[in-house]
């Protein structure tokens, strides 16, 4: 997953706290996109076991019992270690260490006014929330990020706010950090390296940019530094922040990538939720799609097959909203107004394009679950190349902050 072509493909982080077994809410809300983005990015995919523990703290092992499961869920769903980096946060302790040195400089203010911290006290009540590790726990989740200095987080809206915080961090940590007595000498010294044609162009750009506002010349002149591979690392992030006007920029700014709200609806109507109970499971076998869908309510006016419903009052509906093309929902209105259907006929597509969807995955689940060691190798390796990269940021970041005592 590092070959060199790769390596110039944007990077992306993403986490999700260990829950257990993935149900199709998941699946359509997180997990399909994950496995469309490893194919477009550089993905770094976790277990954000350390997330769980600051709200799940008195009951760890019910944390750590769920790794596995979700995880097999995940390569279910066709996220492929060859093509995505899929480890556990707390395999990779640099995630603590960074979290550590950047709480240092990160104001108290920032992390009591995003917005998840009071509304998770509250709608959380039955647990005890005023803890340390519960405040600071968006600035792990910053950690997370720029341990692998992303360049996009696919989020929920609910986490726009934690990448915001990310972004502000990153800043202060370049505006403070970023500053070497001989900034300037050194990035002359580094533009010389670029080759006499690009050293001028660069020159260029950033007078075009530094003088008269120019983004575009800024945009060219970071492709013109991110498409060099003569540059040491160092030099590089010398340039970006000579370019621009400010220091080194150790950490670039991560921007988030919104995910759509996952519209799938549970057996019940309500959102599809393991605490509602109602939902279908990536390993459901093909008789328990049959029967939770058999025994789905329907619009409760449909007591007799002879009486007459209507679709936006039944949630097998909505199902069919997601599952069934035009013609076949036509047919559907028609039918349910005219009770010319029954619920089970109305149904029977629903099962069996779950059905159709499911099965690739429940094989793939069933192959995983009876070879225990290849998941624990696909996350030793993950966990190893996680390792190196954060290690390397982690380096940098404490040359920058005076912590090299070697
Ligand atoms: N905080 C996220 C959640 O609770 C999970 C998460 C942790 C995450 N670290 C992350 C998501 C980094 C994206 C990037 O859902
Ligand atoms: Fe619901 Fe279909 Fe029955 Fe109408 S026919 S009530 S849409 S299950």
């Amino acid at each position: 997953m590092t070959s060199a072509s790769e390596q110039t493909l944007k990077r992306i982080v993403s986490g999700m706290r260990p829950t257990g077994k993935m149900h199709l809410g998941h699946y359509h809300g997180v997990l399909k996109n994950w496995v469309r983005l490893q194919h477009e990015y550089e993905c770094f995919i976790f277990v954000a076991d350390w997330h769980a523990l600051t709200t799940e703290y008195e009951t760890p092992a019910v944390v750590a019992a769920s790794v596995n499961d979700m995880v097999i869920d995940w390569l279910a769903a066709g996220l492929n270690p060859k093509q995505a980096c899929i480890f556990v946060q707390s395999q990779v302790p640099e995630h603590a260490e960074l979290h550590l040195l950047l709480s240092m400089l990160t104001p108290l203010s920032w992390l009591e006014r995003v917005p998840t911290y009071k509304d998770q006290q509250e709608k959380l009540k039955s647990k005890d929330l005023s803890t340390y590790g519960f405040l600071g726990y968006p600035l792990l989740q910053s950690a997370d990020i720029l341990a692998y200095k992303a360049h996009q987080v696919p989020v929920g809206e609910d986490q726009v706010a934690h990448v915001e915080l990310t972004r502000e961090v990153a800043r202060r940590f370049n505006h403070l950090y970023g500053k070497e007595p001989d900034f300037k000498e050194k990035a002359e010294a580094a533009i010389t390296r670029l080759g006499k044609k690009n050293a001028k162009q660069y020159k260029e750009m950033r007078r075009q940019y530094q003088e008269e506002g120019n983004a575009e010349a800024l945009q060219a002149g970071r492709a013109m530094l991110a498409a060099n591979q003569n540059l040491t690392l160092a030099d590089r992030e010398r340039l970006y922040g000579y370019l621009e006007g400010s220091g080194k920029i150790i950490f670039p700014e991560p921007q988030a990538l919104l995910t759509e709200a996952s519209k799938m609806p549970g057996l019940d109507g309500q959102k599809m939720s393991k605490s509602y109970g109602n939902t279908l499971t990536l390993r459901d076998s093909v008789a328990d799609v049959d029967k939770k869908i058999r025994t789905m309510p329907t619009d409760p006016a449909r007591v007799r097959r002879t009486d007459p419903g209507n679709p936006e009052k039944c949630p097998v509906w909505e199902f069919h909203k997601i599952y069934s093309d035009s013609s076949t929902r036509d047919s559907i209105i028609q039918g349910c107004h005219q009770a010319s259907i029954g619920c089970l006929d109305c149904k029977q597509p629903v099962i069996d394009a779950i059905v159709r969807e499911l099965q690739p995955m429940r094989e793939r689940a069933q192959e995983y679950e009876s070879n225990p060691g290849l998941v624990r190798s696909i996350l030793q390796e993950g966990n190893e190349a996680a390792r190196a990269v954060a290690r390397d940021t982690l380096q940098e970041v404490r040359q920058a902050m005076g912590l090299e005592y070697r």
